[in-house]
């Protein structure tokens, strides 16, 4: 039997957001029902419903979630009622060409639920495959991953996308090593992650740069041994300084613009790496020298999802936050009810939160 749950709509573009009844159906074979406990309010999902990301309105926001599976389906072995779990958009298929050649978390064939959520009959589009800003949610059961259930469901469903975005741009993109410098421009709940995750890996030197004080400040809690406010400095020359006269070996970019890619550009040293972890939106250019690009050397990578395996990272990640070598606490500025994800992103655009969660 379908069950009618509470869950959060984006109806149309730019329309505010509203708690409608929508209908989950049972899970089918490789699905997993899961009854939400927290779920974080991400910039993804503001770029959802701004229209931004695609036009497939309406929309079941939320995909940053912890809770407990509820039911399964035909067929599904890794998971059973009962177990806490951490919600992914990246359930490798083992079989496309990177899962193949022993890279899955480049998979090009992800699992989603195959069956649809709806609300009065039209098919929802949940935002990354997952629509977490529900009472209950289908999923594929590749996308729920078991980790340490002593951990807050809160702080554990951020793992589920921008904090393991965040430490997986330092960690797996950027490949942050002992002793390097780093710089992190944009310090929300990603930037800060990647601050994170680059003291986790042995970073020397990491600068965070904001154009909001109050983010500086949460910067140097999560790590960051330098701030740098680009609004009153210019960030290139500041950076430099502050690393010999260089650059950073490795420059995260978490706001995803074409003014912020230019700054992680030239703030980077020669032979360094630029990791792209921000999300542009479609009518963004970049226009570089192309003599730069190459003369510069180093890598230039994007990082999707912090090019993490949660199969591996999350469970890691969760131990390391619970024997107290990872602060994801931090991270949980407020938690509030299904109703004020409208007035969370309003707070997410005045700078005034690093992540609000929704708690069930
Ligand atoms: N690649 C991925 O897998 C992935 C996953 C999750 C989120 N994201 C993206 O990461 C980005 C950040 O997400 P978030 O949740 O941290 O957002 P956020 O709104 O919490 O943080 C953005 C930060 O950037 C700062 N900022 C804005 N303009 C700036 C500028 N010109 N210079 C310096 N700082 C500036 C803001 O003050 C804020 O602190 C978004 O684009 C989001 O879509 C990417
Ligand atoms: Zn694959
Ligand atoms: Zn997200």
């Amino acid at each position: 039997m379908a069950q009618e749950v509470r869950g959060v709509i984006a109806p149309g573009k730019n329309e505010p957001v509203r708690v409608e009844t929508i209908l989950v159906p049972d899970p089918g074979p490789g699905e997993a029902v899961v009854k939400v406990q927290a779920c974080g309010v991400c910039h993804t999902d503001l770029h959802y419903k701004q229209g931004g990301i695609n036009d497939e309105f309406p929309f079941l926001l939320g995909h940053e979630a912890a809770g407990v599976v509820e039911a399964v389906g035909e067929g599904v072995e890794e998971v059973a009622p009962g177990d806490f779990v951490v919600l992914n958009w990246r359930a490798v298929c083992g079989r496309c060409r990177a899962c193949a050649r022993g890279r899955p978390w480049y998979c090009f064939d992800t699992h989603n639920a195959r069956q649809k959520m709806t609300w009065e009959g039209t098919e929802l589009s949940p935002a990354l495959g997952i629509g977490a800003f529900a009472e209950k949610t289908l999923v594929a059961a590749g996308q729920c991953t078991k980790v340490d259930p002593s951990v807050s469901p809160a702080t554990a469903g951020l793992l589920g996308c921008g904090v393991m975005a965040g430490i997986g741009a330092a960690i797996n993109t950027g490949q942050v090593g002992r002793g390097d410098t780093v710089a992190v421009i944009g310090c929300g709940g990603v930037g800060d992650a990647a601050i994170a995750g680059a003291r986790l890996a042995g970073a020397a030197k990491i600068i965070a740069v904001d154009v909001d004080d109050r983010k500086l400040t949460t910067a140097e809690k999560m790590g960051a041994t330098h701030t740098v406010n680009s609004r009153t400095a210019d960030p290139v020359a500041a950076i430099r300084e502050l690393t010999g006269g260089f650059g950073a070996d490795v420059v995260i970019e978490a706001v995803g613009r074409p003014e912020t890619y230019e700054q992680a550009f030239y703030a980077r040293d020669l032979a360094g790496t630029v990791v792209l972890v921000g999300v542009p939106t479609p009518e963004m250019r970049l226009e570089l020298p192309l003599l730069d690009v190459f003369g510069r050397g180093g890598a230039l990578k994007s990082s999707w999802y912090g090019d993490c395996l949660p199969s591996r990272d999350f469970p890691m990640l969760v131990d390391l936050h619970l024997q107290g070598r990872l602060d994801l606490g931090t991270f949980v500025t407020e938690t509030i009810a299904l109703d004020e994800v409208e007035k969370a992103f309003e707070r997410m655009n005045g700078g005034d939160v690093l992540r609000s969660v929704v708690v069930l």
